[in-house]
């Protein structure tokens, strides 16, 4: 018998506080990074149904799937192709942010994952991945915030391997550490300027981020259990950066987990880990 699993509304208004200050001629706007397809498309489509934003810009490289984007969302989808492990291509964008331009809502998305050991990952490949996890998301607050009103909101996507060390993932388990830990630093700096900052920490969504991760390494992740849908993820970030919430996490499986690396050493999660993904 097939149950009629129910959608999740879309989430009341994120950027409705900037909104109200707003003079003439300005504009509310959010932007997404890797707005492509996963996670961040579903972000997009999400701060699309908001009221208060009057435009999203959506950033990634494919030029012609945010195009695809923008006509499947309407008018309020701005296409911005942009590399955002390139540094000086993200100062570049923050430079052109026109006056009157009000970022409500910054989704710090983009980012990438490959599964396997050091000697799996090319050096310039995890180069890669640092500018882009670490860099890209750094590099866009630096650009953003300087144009984020007082109510605006900053979303930073971090993930379950932020809450330990995951051998054989190590590399991209120590980005989202770095962003779980930078986001909840910045969210108590920036708020004397009224912005909130959440690190989004999500177990498995179901993506095409698995299909870029594979590597061919003997000993890789493969086992991925409790797999989440990127609009449930998406939806509940919007709503728990809503109630001002400086951690996200979707799920219960995960929760647990999160709990469960409060408590154990971090060598036992290891362990556990191992176990898990059967690499002892
Ligand atoms: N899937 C999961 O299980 C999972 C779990 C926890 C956290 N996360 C995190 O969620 C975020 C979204 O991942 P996803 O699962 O949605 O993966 P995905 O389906 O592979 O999407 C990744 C997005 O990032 C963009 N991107 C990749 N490299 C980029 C670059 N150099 N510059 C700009 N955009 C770039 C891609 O677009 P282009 O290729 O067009 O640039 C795409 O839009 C990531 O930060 C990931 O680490 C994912």
């Amino acid at each position: 018998m097939s149950r009629n699993r129910k959608k999740p509304a879309a989430p009341p208004s994120l950027a409705a506080l900037c909104a109200a200050e707003k003079r003439a001629g300005e504009k509310t706007v959010a932007v997404v990074t890797g707005a492509s397809g996963g996670l961040g498309a579903e972000f997009v489509r999400l701060l699309c149904a908001d009221p208060a934003l009057d435009e999203v810009w959506a950033i990634a490289r494919s030029a012609d799937k945010l195009r695809a984007l923008a006509q499947e969302c309407g008018g309020k989808v701005v296409p911005v192709p942009m590399d955002v492990s390139d540094g000086a291509a993200i100062r570049a964008f923050g430079a052109s942010v026109p006056a009157g331009v009000r970022i409500a809502v910054l989704v710090n998305n983009a980012g990438f994952a490959k599964f396997g050991s050091w000697e799996d990952i090319p050096d310039e490949e995890a180069r890669n991945m640092i500018d882009l996890n670490v860099g890209g998301v750094v590099s866009m607050a630096n650009a953003c915030i300087p144009h984020m009103p007082r109510g605006a909101h900053m979303l930073n996507i971090a993930s379950q391997a932020a809450f330990q060390p995951l051998p054989y993932q190590n590399l991209y388990s120590s980005t989202k550490a770095f962003v779980r830990n930078y986001s909840r630093a910045l969210n108590v700096e920036l708020r004397g300027r009224g912005i909130a900052v959440t690190a989004v920490c999500p177990g498995w969504i179901r993506t095409d981020l698995y299909g870029r991760a594979a590597t061919g390494g003997k000993k890789a992740t493969t086992r991925f259990c409790h797999m989440a849908q990127p609009r449930d993820v998406a939806s509940k970030a919007l709503k728990d950066a809503r109630r001002g919430k400086d951690m996200s996490v979707y799920g219960g499986y995960v929760k647990f987990c999160h709990v469960l690396a409060k408590f154990l050493p971090q060598r036992a999660m290891m362990k556990l880990w191992l176990c898990q993904q059967d690499l002892d």
